[in-house]
């Protein structure tokens, strides 16, 4: 196995030996047993528990089991493969529902790093064909210009790193909310909801095709409880939101996606 990881701490090259990765000052971190790499140093952790915590993590799983983005993973998984990439990271993968898809549509070597344990956890034990690490994505733990896509899926976007990983002719595929993206819960909450607008090119990025998804689905209270609990639109939510949804039943909902792509540019 082929594993290409830099050192946190030093950013030397890591070799595997026995069940670690090791750089030539010492460095050494241990797969878990679930088969991923810790490779968030104390002094990048800015919490005691950084990342999506459990309950996000368990219900993007629940939510995601039912099949409602199904329709927006397939996208991904096309759109990463139709530039056959050979080396790929998804970056702030959560529970690697779109990694593994990726994985399943290419030949390619997949990584999926995230800073949430919980949720590589979830990864890892799934997922093996895909390799995953706990890290951050301000300070990936790759070799620059090392990516021939590089994969943001709903997840913070480091603009330097961005421009460092990706090969000089790599590419980035975002998925960001469409425009009324969850409109009809968003209503519950603000008086005037704003529409999202596309992600513009980061820095050393240009873009190249822009795809706009969008569905009407109807949910449940259920769904739409965890739909909510994964986002961090829930900290909006009060008690007496959460009891006017349920008093109200199953709902229809906008899902509206971007998927923007861009190449590196010189
Ligand atoms: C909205 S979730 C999206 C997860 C996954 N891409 C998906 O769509 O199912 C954002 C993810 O970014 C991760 N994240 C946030 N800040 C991060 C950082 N600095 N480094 C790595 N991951 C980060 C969170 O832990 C979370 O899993
Ligand atoms: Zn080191």
């Amino acid at each position: 196995m082929s594993l290409n990881y830099q050192c946190p701490l030093c950013q030397q090259t890591l070799n595997l030996t026995n069940n670690s990765l090791k750089c030539s000052n010492n460095h050494s971190f241990d797969f878990a047993k679930e088969n991923y790499v810790n490779l968030l140093p104390v002094q990048q952790k800015n919490s005691k528990q950084p990342g999506d915590n459990l309950d996000m993590v368990q219900a993007r799983r629940a939510f995601l089991s039912t099949g409602h983005y199904q329709f927006l993973q397939s996208a991904i998984a096309k759109i990463v493969q139709k530039h056959t990439p050979r080396t790929i990271i998804d970056l702030g993968c959560g529970e690697g529902f779109y990694t593994q898809e990726i994985a399943k549509l290419s030949n390619a070597n997949v990584y999926g790093v995230d800073i949430s344990k919980s949720a590589i956890k979830y990864a890892a034990k799934r997922y093996p064909q895909c390799h995953f690490s706990v890290a951050s994505i301000s300070q990936a733990p790759f070799q620059k210009g090392m990516a021939d896509a590089l994969v943001s899926i709903f997840a913070p976007l480091f603009e330097n790193e961005l421009a460092r990983l990706a090969k000089s002719d790599g590419v980035l595929i975002i998925a960001s909310p469409g425009p009324w993206h969850l409109k009809e819960l968003k209503q519950k909450i603000y008086r005037d909801v704003k529409a999202h607008t596309p992600i513009a090119a980061p820095n050393r990025f240009e873009p190249i095709e822009q795809d706009l998804l969008e569905r009407q689905v109807s949910l449940g209270f259920d769904e739409l409880k965890n739909l909510i609990t994964m986002t961090p639109f829930a900290w909006k939510f009060r008690p007496e939101h959460w009891q006017a949804l349920k008093e109200q039943g199953e709902q229809h909902v906008t899902l509206s996606f971007y998927i923007s792509q861009f190449k590196r540019s010189t």
